[in-house]
């Protein structure tokens, strides 16, 4: 078996592989995210008697942290054809991943998963998130605007506003241009909401989970605002996030809410130490908007 970074004539192949593996996820997410800006040099394959057996994708992303920005590789797709698992495919995919990461020189890698032992096997952290779901039903909305598809002036003013709020918060995601474009198409084509305030620039985006329940997956501006911000039907607020956040603390002290303790985000040292990483982001106040999970 070979691991080796993917060649571009092997698109159909891998999305092959990932359909099988991800067999809910729509197809639609592969498609869009595979050959995203940086394929086919941020995928790596395990290729078996000239069949890709194994895939992992490496997403670049710079995060804020208490000084300057830092480069990350954001781990995805990572996947194993079903009659190879358990013989450490995914394993030596992430391993060269790792070595990938550390000639290239990414600080640090970071990624979503559920499947805890398999990833602090391989060398990422478990970072703790919350999750809050807050109970909104009957509270009057005023003073909003829905946008189904901001124009270039009003996307401008949602990168300012993002930018001059997330500086406060190490771990989140410096957006260029792209990345915008990238994430929030997708999800206004896919139903979410994208609410602003029509008496300041504080922004919210909802991604609808079902009736009247909505996930927050970005915010920017005046937490005091988002009353004003709500979808017209929502009863139930989802929201990712740190118990000091700013959102979080406004919605906690207006309405009843459950907390759950989720384990959702991983970080793994790659050029830094531990030590150091920590000290660059976790000591600061830190966030990490569903918006940018990759
Ligand atoms: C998770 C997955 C990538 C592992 O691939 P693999 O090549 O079998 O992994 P390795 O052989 O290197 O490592 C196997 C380890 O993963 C764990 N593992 C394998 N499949 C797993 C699964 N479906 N759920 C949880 N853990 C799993 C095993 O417990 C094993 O751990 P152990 O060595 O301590 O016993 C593979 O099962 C897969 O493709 N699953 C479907 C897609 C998926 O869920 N991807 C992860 C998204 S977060």
């Amino acid at each position: 078996m070979i691991i080796r970074i993917a060649k571009k004539e092997e698109l159909e192949s891998i999305l092959k592989l990932l359909y099988s593996c991800f067999a809910k996820t729509p197809k639609e997410y592969f498609l869009r995210f595979v050959p995203e800006r940086e394929f086919p040099g941020n995928s790596v394959v395990a290729v078996d008697s000239g069949e890709i057996v194994g895939y992992v994708q490496v997403y670049t992303r710079y995060l804020r942290t208490s000084k300057d920005p830092v480069k990350v590789g954001g781990i995805g797709n990572v996947c194993t054809k079903k009659t190879m698992r358990g013989k450490g495919v995914a394993s030596k995919l992430l391993s060269y991943a790792t070595s990938y990461m550390k000639d290239i020189g990414y600080e640090a890698s970071v990624l979503f998963a559920s499947k805890h032992k398999f990833y602090v096997k391989n060398g990422w952290k478990l970072v703790m998130t919350y999750h809050y779901e807050f109970d909104v039903g009957g509270i009057l909305k005023s003073s909003h605007e829905v946008i189904n598809k901001p124009d270039d002036t009003l996307l401008k003013d949602l990168m300012k506003t993002s930018e001059e709020f997330n500086k406060d918060f190490a771990f989140t995601v410096v957006r260029d241009e792209y990345l915008w474009n990238f994430q929030l198409e997708y999800f206004l084509k896919k139903g979410s909401i994208l609410i602003k305030s029509s008496t300041d620039e504080t922004y919210v985006l909802f991604d609808k989970v079902n009736d009247g329940v909505y996930n927050l997956l970005d915010f920017a501006g005046n937490p005091s605002k988002i009353l004003d911000l709500l979808p017209e039907d929502s009863k139930k607020i989802l929201f990712f996030s740190k118990p000091c956040h700013p959102v979080t603390e406004y919605l906690a002290k207006n309405f009843p809410y459950t907390e759950k303790e989720h384990v959702l985000i991983f970080v793994k040292p790659i050029k830094t130490d531990e030590k150091s990483l920590d000290d660059l982001i976790f000591t600061k106040r830190w966030h990490y908007w569903a918006f940018d999970m990759f």
